[in-house]
């Protein structure tokens, strides 16, 4: 079966309102995300802290859509089993958090997940080059995980490589770090599907303003696909 190539947005809950997730997440998907994109962070492979898996698991009832778990944190193998029965339906792991990458995707496709890898910008696309059979995206980070509203780091040129490397295998292309209007086009046009964006979906809106959260997502989806068009 062919995989949906199609431009889905992913709005990150890093930007939204702590004490209100529940509210939020059921706005942004009433508002047109495709995905919902949960960062965790462990305070020690990136220097900030976020969410366990109790937290993950509370977030659940309230995704309808796809609940995307970005792990940066190390070890990763210990919690696998803990994020799964959390509900996370993409389960993505940092192919700089430990020796063992390959066992950790086939431990995440193993509990019953889509396994994702995720790059930092220092890490070149060939690092996945013998993955891509065990994984079901490959997110390439455009910041340096650990903080929403960082700047873009252009990475076209990885995007354009991992793309060619990919070829027809089911796998999907996520950009993660700095998406607005000006940068999705570019990530689009070089062959990305999935795109995460915090700051950028939650500027301006609020549960009680949600059409904001809507046309924010509507000005990224509608650059990122025009970008695709002209390509
Ligand atoms: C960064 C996180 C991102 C981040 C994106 O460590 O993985 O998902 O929240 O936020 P923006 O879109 O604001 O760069
Ligand atoms: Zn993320």
């Amino acid at each position: 079966m062919p995989l949906d190539r199609t431009i889905k947005i992913a709005p990150s809950i890093l930007s939204a309102d702590f004490a209100n997730f529940g509210q939020e997440i059921r706005a942004i998907e009433a508002q047109g995300a495709d995905w919902v994109h949960v960062d965790v962070m462990d305070g020690h492979f990136v220097p900030n802290l976020t969410f366990g898996p109790q937290a993950v698991k509370a977030f659940r009832p309230h995704v309808r859509t796809v609940m995307d778990v970005h792990l940066m944190i190390a070890p990763v193998d210990p919690y696998i089993d803990a994020y799964a029965e959390a509900g996370a339906d993409v389960l993505t792991a940092h192919v700089e958090a430990g020796p063992h990458i390959h066992r950790t995707l086939q431990a995440i496709r193993g509990a019953g997940m889509k396994a994702g890898v995720a790059l930092n910008p220092g890490t070149p696309a060939e690092a996945v080059a013998h993955l891509l059979d065990l994984a079901d995206l490959v997110c390439v980070m455009t910041v340096n995980p650990g903080f929403g509203g960082q700047k873009f780091i252009d990475l076209t040129g990885k995007v354009r490589r991992l793309r060619e490397m990919i070829g027809d295998r089911p796998v999907h292309v996520e950009i993660d770090g700095g998406v607005d209007p000006t940068t999705a086009p570019l990530v689009a046009e070089a062959g990305a599907d999935v795109l995460v964006a915090g700051s950028a979906v939650f500027r301006g809106g609020s549960v009680e303003a949600p059409e904001v959260y809507g046309s924010n997502i509507r000005t990224i989806r509608d650059a990122a696909e025009a970008a695709r068009a002209a390509a």
